[in-house]
């Protein structure tokens, strides 16, 4: 199974075997990280499921929709490897990928 690397905000770092068919939200939320709130459940409207992602995986991810833009914007701790983990789909592309939850808004 694909691996995920997860550092919390307190910056432990855990690493989780992901089932297939789950989004990068869904794989951190099941091996329960609870400050990774997601309280949209993944409809992309909450951003509460805000990432930071391992730069040199960049390539990997599918591209930012114009909605997911948005709602990034409204984060005050955005940056360029700001992701909204709930729109990643973990595919074994993404084996190894180090994602840091983000500060809390
Ligand atoms: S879970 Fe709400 S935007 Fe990702």
């Amino acid at each position: 199974m694909p691996k995920l690397i997860v550092t919390t905000r307190e910056g432990e770092t855990s690493e989780i075997q992901v089932d297939d068919g789950l989004t990068v939200m869904e794989a951190i939320r099941d091996n329960g990280f609870d400050e990774l709130l997601a309280l949209c459940g993944g409809c992309c409207s909450c951003a509460t499921c805000h990432i930071h992602v391992d730069p040199s995986f960049k390539d990997k991810l599918p591209a930012m929709s114009e909605d997911e833009d948005d709602l990034l914007e409204s984060s005050d701790h955005r940056n360029e490897n700001s992701r909204l983990s709930c729109q990643i789909p973990f595919t074994s592309d993404l084996d190894g990928l180090k994602v840091t939850i983000a500060d809390e808004d």
